[in-house]
């Protein structure tokens, strides 16, 4: 089937299968910031928000997406704070898991924009971040917050 779907305010069209995931459909429409961590729910190296909700694309299906706003981390630009705060705080190492966090911390601030520490460990909490990087992107949440009121 043609699928029309509106990712970071461009509409695409696609064709795809009924069961196509989101994941799959946007990687060969060549938004590469959406990974395959575990590819059943449990990592967040997939997430991307779906009209300012975040979602794990691994599970849902994209012929679900139409009509929706669909966001990944290609939208927010290198001059976005929260992506401006992740490079500052140094807060990836092989990057994997790095779109994943910065689309969580996006739905948080646009939530909470002034989240204390445990308000962001809770939020992430569902992400995993194979080289350990939780410190750094707490900081650099902070930071992207902080940025925010100035
Ligand atoms: S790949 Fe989707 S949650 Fe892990
Ligand atoms: S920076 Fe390597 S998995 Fe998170």
């Amino acid at each position: 089937m043609n699928l029309t779907l509106n990712i970071n305010g461009t509409v695409h069209s696609v064709y795809c299968a009924e069961g196509d995931l989101l994941l799959d459909v946007l990687r060969r429409l060549g938004f590469t910031s959406v990974r395959e961590g575990c590819g059943v729910g449990a990592c967040g190296s997939c997430t991307v928000l779906v009209d300012g909700h975040s979602v794990s694309s691994c599970l849902t299906l994209a012929s679900r997406c139409s009509g929706t706003e669909i966001r990944t981390s290609e939208g927010l630009g290198k001059d976005n704070p929260v992506v401006r705060a992740f490079v500052d705080e140094g807060a990836l190492q092989c990057g994997y898991c790095i779109p994943g966090f910065v689309m969580m911390a996006t739905e948080l601030l646009s939530e909470n924009p002034h989240p204390n520490e445990k308000e962001i460990a809770d939020h992430l909490e569902g992400n995993i971040c194979r080289c350990g990087t939780y410190r750094e992107i707490v900081k650099a949440v902070l930071l992207a917050s902080s940025s925010a009121s100035n």
